[in-house]
């Protein structure tokens, strides 16, 4: 019989639970072998939880003596790319959650360990595994919805914000608010829906409107009054890309607005795709007419396991679907995004090209 992969937790806070801990512990090819939080009491929390007999606040120790197949990476975003490299120096697997650091700097020093190690890091973007996601997915690489000259993407939320003075709404463990948060999940999205293209130059705003309320946080949420909040509650932006087609996208944590929202649309030149809250439309044109297209897909049938390709892709050196450059891309849009909103000018990524 074959063994078990040993499986670890690093940042046993909630993510972990309702995701990886989850996702994992449905795999029988998988055993949790440890846990690790720097708050010891939250680590034993969970270790007792799920029967785990490891319990670490200290993760370098946990990569020492465990001899790991792989770690999910589920700390505060600061963290990501300094545990992701020792882990992977240290031989380990890494599943890292979103976003895979807190700039395009770290993103390509983790991009560049992984690459000259043998083993493989994934970043957590779930949004990529949902039933919707794999059908459009399939539905554009058929080449049904054409050429895709524009998407847009948003996250909107009334009442939504993390909690002052939690890690969220600080910027040096963060690397930014709600566009490193939420954007992370619906703008990356619509990139990988048109094959990770190359941008051309962005432009964008941040705002930070509701950071001294105490009243727009979101459901569960508590916070600090007195805590550090100096990220931004909303973001907006319009992304140019090499190939002609535009991105527009707004995300926020809190807005006076009548209902939450996420979304994207994709709008091609043979057809359209809108996904809004969970409802996906298809828009088409058959027989000289206009049609729309409402697919049924079946909810009792997951299609693709985030967790299942993560160990099959490590078994076989298949394709990872969010591999480490996606998440280092993704970054380099973010800090552009960034300059451009503190400078209130466009960015321009030829600028920062070898040679031009
Ligand atoms: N994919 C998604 O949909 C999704 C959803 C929520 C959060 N996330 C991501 O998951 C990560 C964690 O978010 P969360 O909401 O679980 O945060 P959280 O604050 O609930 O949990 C973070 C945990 O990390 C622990 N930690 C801090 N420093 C540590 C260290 N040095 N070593 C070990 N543990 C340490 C904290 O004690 C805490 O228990 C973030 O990167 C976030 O962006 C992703």
């Amino acid at each position: 019989m074959e063994r078990k992969l040993r499986y670890a937790i690093i940042g046993a806070g909630s993510n972990a639970e309702k995701k990886h801990i989850k996702g994992y512990l449905n795999l029988p090819h998988v055993e949790m072998v440890a846990v690790c939080d720097v708050n010891f009491e939250q680590a034993k929390r969970v270790a007792d939880k799920y029967q785990v007999s490891k319990v670490y606040s200290d993760y370098k120790e946990m990569l020492r003596n465990e001899n790991l197949d792989i770690v999910s990476i589920c700390t505060p975003n600061f963290l990501h790319a300094e545990i992701s490299i020792a882990a992977l120096q240290a031989g380990v697997n890494v599943h890292c959650e979103k976003p895979l650091a807190v700039n395009g700097n770290e993103a390509r020093q983790i991009l560049r360990v992984q690459e000259a190690s043998e083993k493989a890091l994934m970043v957590g973007l779930n949004n990529r595994f949902t039933n919707e996601s794999v059908f459009v997915k399939q539905y554009i690489d058929q080449g049904l919805l054409g050429e895709i000259y524009q998407a847009k993407a948003g996250w909107v939320r009334r009442s939504g914000i993390p909690g002052r003075g939690t890690w969220f709404t600080n910027q040096k463990l963060s690397g930014g608010g709600v566009m490193i948060d939420l954007g992370v999940h619906y703008l990356d999205l619509v990139l990988y829906f048109m094959n990770m293209p190359s941008p051309s130059f962005i432009a964008g705003s941040t705002r930070q409107t509701f950071a001294d309320t105490t009243t727009r946080n979101r459901n569960g949420y508590k916070g600090n009054p007195n805590g550090v909040f100096d990220v931004e509650d909303s973001a907006v932006g319009l992304l140019h890309l090499e190939n002609g087609a535009t991105v527009s996208f707004e995300f926020s944590w809190a807005s006076n607005i009548e209902q939450d929202k996420f979304y994207y649309e994709l709008i091609g030149t043979k057809g359209g795709v809108s996904f809004v809250n969970g409802e996906l439309k298809l828009f088409s044109e058959q027989s000289g007419t206009c049609v729309d297209i409402g697919p049924k897909l079946n909810p009792n049938i997951r299609t693709l396991d985030e967790f299942q390709h993560f160990t099959e892709c490590i078994a076989t050196g298949k394709q990872l679907l969010a591999p480490a450059w996606h998440g280092e891309y993704f970054m380099n849009i973010v800090d552009a995004f960034y300059e451009a909103a503190g400078n209130q000018k466009p960015y321009d990524f030829n600028k920062t090209k070898v040679g031009v």
